[in-house]
């Protein structure tokens, strides 16, 4: 949520950071910025509501050279979306601006104390505060720059990656954290800062990321110097490798990073397989796992944390894990969990699934857990992000960057490491014989070319979306290991397309929302799972019987519910733990053509960013 970007050295800065601020703008698209100090050390900011796009139009004839730069694309949180609350920030003044990421929880004391001072507030955001109270630590102490950014900082309480740019200061950057992500990346003499690495792959693979509480003043001619906001500790930066490559960045031929990302799902299933499967023994082995195997075979509960689409994911390890290992599994969405006084001890395990790694509740619920003694476990996409370095262990879904704001490659690489773990476990704890987990693990590496199988069917799928796109209602219907999948079906197609869209477990449609079901009513019903068949048809002639419109999933070579149902999208046979990393596809595809066909912006959809460091 809100993008930062900024850039300190030889080259010019404007062009790197606006290059920056689209590499970032799924992070959020309401308004973006930039502030440029120019070689006779004048401050210039220009700001637009909208996207990066209206900014460079705005841009493109003014003043804008020179060697430090800053930029933001905001998603809203205080304020509205319009050109005065977007960033950078700066003092009444003018020397100062500042972008920032997070929220500023004491914003409004503070505010407050500030007007009293005699400063003018021109935003309704809480990241003005800021600005005020830096330059009014300045004015009482007569501090630099990064003394009076750092003083400032331990009066707020919050969360934030901010930079900071003074055109007194002109030699110099400074940036800080708490909670929001940020990494700098190190070039010749040169220093690159961001939300995450994505706009830096181009420039530098040396990077480091900065911890909570830290912060860093940039020097122009190379050096960084690393300190601690409570006590001025100095600290040596840590240097690692980012693992972007340019290519995943872009959209490689596609019309939109989601129709890429769904089509990369084949290959991401075996990244994510990838050194975990010993085909010589035919064994599966998280590293995570097995280094706290213990924990895990004694362990009392498992409990997920997660939200949006991974605790869909999280919802699929409950089945499996409680399936194959006969472990009890919880599943919690982490906004609740972290405000419900849950009882947590240290016989529990506590896994959180994200994305990102950034998920403000999600971080949350793991502080939490962790404080409560129970071992935590990161199934992260984003490789150094915040969750996968506060856990105990975890594993990587390696699924790439993942742009579109929908999660798609995401959750089939999630639900794939989850299908590993309960086998692992199953197997260690010998609730399945050998014959069926060998079979298993042989299904599961099959299933990437089965959902290539699957990707064959889009041009059906799209005729079916051309069908429906008018349609401002739908239901999704699954049981067992499809009842998840049905609620991210629906899920996708609210998040893009903006239709409305529930997602039921099939039997309980008859308490309550078989209500709604008229001849207008699309029902979309995954209906591949071999053990409810008879249920799952049964439902279907409840449905049919009320005029609904049935499209449903079902598996090749299927002829009962082929004759019930007004549309069938067949696909490849699996076990049944196996279901939802095929039965997805079909729902990811026809949201992503509902979306196009009704015009809406597929990649960054209204309201949303991908990553949601807010409460
Ligand atoms: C998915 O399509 C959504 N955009 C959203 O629900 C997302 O899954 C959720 O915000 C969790 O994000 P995370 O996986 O990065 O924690």
């Amino acid at each position: 949520m809100c993008g930062i970007v900024a850039y300190i050295g030889p080259k010019d800065a404007y062009q790197i950071v606006l290059n920056g601020l689209k590499r970032l703008e799924y992070r959020g698209y309401d308004s973006a910025g930039v502030a440029i100090i120019d070689p006779k050390n004048n401050l210039h900011v220009y700001k637009k509501k909208g996207k990066v796009k209206n900014l460079e139009d705005f841009i493109k004839d003014k003043p804008k050279s020179g060697h430090i730069g800053i930029g933001h694309t905001r998603w809203a949180t205080h304020g509205e979306a319009n050109d005065v609350n977007a960033h950078p920030h700066f003092t009444t003044s003018g020397h100062i601006a500042l972008i920032h990421n997070g929220i500023i929880e004491n914003y409004s004391t503070l505010k407050t104390e500030l007007q009293f001072r005699g400063y003018e507030f021109v935003s309704e955001t809480d990241t003005e505060v800021l600005v005020h109270l830096i330059e009014d630590v300045q004015k009482n102490t007569g501090a630099n720059i990064e003394e009076a950014v750092r003083l400032a900082l331990q009066g707020v309480v919050g969360a934030y990656a901010i930079v900071v740019a003074s055109m007194e200061e002109p030699d110099k950057l400074v940036v800080a954290k708490l909670s929001s992500p940020m990494v700098i990346g190190y070039g010749d003499n040169e220093f690159y800062v961001a939300s995450d690495g994505s706009p830096l792959v181009e420039y530098t693979k040396k990077v480091s990321y900065i911890e909570d509480g830290q912060i860093a003043t940039l020097h122009k001619n190379g050096e960084i110097a690393l300190k601690s906001i409570k006590d001025n500790t100095s600290f040596v930066p840590y240097i690692d490798e980012l693992e972007y490559k340019l290519e995943e960045l872009e959209k490689g031929g596609f019309e939109h990073f989601m129709l890429k990302e769904i089509y990369e799902q084949p290959q991401a299933v075996i990244n994510a397989i990838r050194g975990r499967i010993d085909k010589t023994n035919l064994t599966v082995k998280l590293g995570g796992v097995e280094e706290f195997e213990q924990s895990f075979l004694n362990a009392k509960r498992i409990v997920f944390v997660a939200c949006g689409t991974s605790w869909h994911s999280a919802l699929i390890g409950e089945y499996l894990i409680e399936d194959l290992a006969r472990i009890q599994v919880e599943v919690e969405y982490a906004s609740e969990f972290r405000y419900r006084n849950p009882i947590i001890t240290e016989e529990d395990i506590v896994i959180a699934i994200s994305q990102s790694g950034e998920t403000a509740d999600t971080k949350a619920a793991l502080e939490l857990a962790k404080k409560r003694g129970a071992l935590t476990y990161g199934i992260c996409n984003v490789v150094g992000s915040a969750i996968s370095r506060m856990t105990d262990a975890g594993s990587y879904t390696h699924a790439g960057p993942e742009i579109g704001v929908a999660s798609t490659k995401a959750f089939t690489t999630q639900v794939t490491i989850l299908t590993m773990m309960a086998l692992q476990l199953a197997h260690k704890k010998g609730t399945l014989s050998k014959t069926v987990y060998h079979q298993y693990i042989s299904e599961l590496e099959q299933i990437s070319e089965k959902i290539k199988i699957i990707l064959k069917l889009d041009k059906r799928i799209k005729q079916i979306a051309n069908i429906f796109k008018d349609s401002t209602n739908f239901l999704y219907l699954g049981r067992g290991y499809n009842f998840p999948v049905a609620l991210e079906g629906a899920l996708k197609l609210k998040e893009i397309s903006y239709v409305h869209a529930e997602g039921y477990p099939a039997a309980e449609m008859k308490h309550g929302p078989i209500a709604l079901i008229d001849e207008n009513m699309p029902i979309l019903v995954v209906a591949t799972n071999v053990e409810h068949y008879e249920k799952v048809l049964s439902n279907i002639e409840e449905v049919k019987t009320r005029k609904g419109r049935i499209i449903a999933i079902v598996n090749e070579g299927d002829t009962e519910i082929s004759k019930l149902a007004e549309f069938v999208i067949p696909i490849p046979k699996t076990s049944e733990p196996f279901t939802p990393l095929l039965s997805v596809i079909p729902l990811q595809l026809l949201s992503y053509h509902m979306a196009v066909l009704r015009g809406c912006d597929v990649d960054q959809p209204r309201n949303l960013a991908k990553s949601v460091t807010v409460e």
